[in-house]
């Protein structure tokens, strides 16, 4: 395949993907004009990852999840430093790359879909789905073992991701930012809207912060 039809058939998706995320969230045409404006201008950007820090809360331990090296678990306490996490998102969708910002592994599923921390995450062993559930919860399936999700008992441990599904209260996440760093409001926005949208407000609300 030769580059330039590939990235303009990249550049197409990338923008029919946003068209969709802000006509979800109701912006308007002219924030919608505006910003594929500013993306087209700068193609470059389609490829630069973004990257968040945050917390993910377990519905099943109230805890969260936190990365020891090789050991994930989600009993995690609020601002714990294992828990704090660097998430990284290709601009591009909604698949996600997870680290530990203390122990710097990412969380990775096996082959025997087994959840473990690894160093290097590079493999799409590492990568992550993000899924918005209805009842505001987040669910992390594998981008690469079909329907195997990241999940914890009650006790904390990682199960096999063979043995879960969507619908399991042990799969259910929510990001949190880390106690006292945040604003409630901005916090509120932060578990119930997209990426797409969450710019766009950013642009409007605080344009000085890009
Ligand atoms: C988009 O372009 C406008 C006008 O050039 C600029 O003011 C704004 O900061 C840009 N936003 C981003 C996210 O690049
Ligand atoms: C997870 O479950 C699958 C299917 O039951 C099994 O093949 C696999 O060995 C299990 N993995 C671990 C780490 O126990
Ligand atoms: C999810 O959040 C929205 C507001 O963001 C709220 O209106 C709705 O009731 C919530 N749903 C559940 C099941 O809590």
């Amino acid at each position: 395949m030769s580059v330039i039809p590939s990235r303009l058939l990249y550049l197409c998706l990338h923008l029919l993907v946003l068209y969709f995320q802000l006509q979800e969230s109701q912006q308007t045409s002219a924030d919608f004009r505006f910003y594929i404006e500013n993306h087209t201008r700068n193609p470059e950007d389609l490829s630069r990852k973004q990257v968040r820090i945050y917390q993910l809360y377990s519905r099943t331990t109230g805890k969260h999840v936190q990365v020891m090296g090789k050991r994930v678990n989600a009993n995690g306490d609020d601002g714990g430093k294992f828990a704090l996490l660097v998430v990284e998102t290709e601009t591009f969708g909604s698949h996600i790359r997870i680290k530990g910002k203390e122990s710097e592994h990412y969380i990775c599923m096996t082959d025997k879909k087994k959840i473990v921390g690894r160093q290097d995450g590079r493999k799409q062993e590492c990568v992550f789905v993000e899924e918005f559930l209805e009842n505001n919860y987040t669910a992390l399936v594998s981008a690469k073992y079909k329907g195997c999700y990241l999940g914890f008992n009650r006790k904390g441990r990682p199960k096999n991701g063979s043995r879960t599904a969507q619908t399991q209260q042990e799969v259910h996440f929510m990001k949190r930012h880390p106690k006292g760093k945040e604003d409630p409001l901005e916090e509120f926005r932060f578990t119930t809207v997209t990426k797409a949208t969450r710019r766009v407000r950013r642009l409007k609300l605080h344009p000085r912060r890009n």
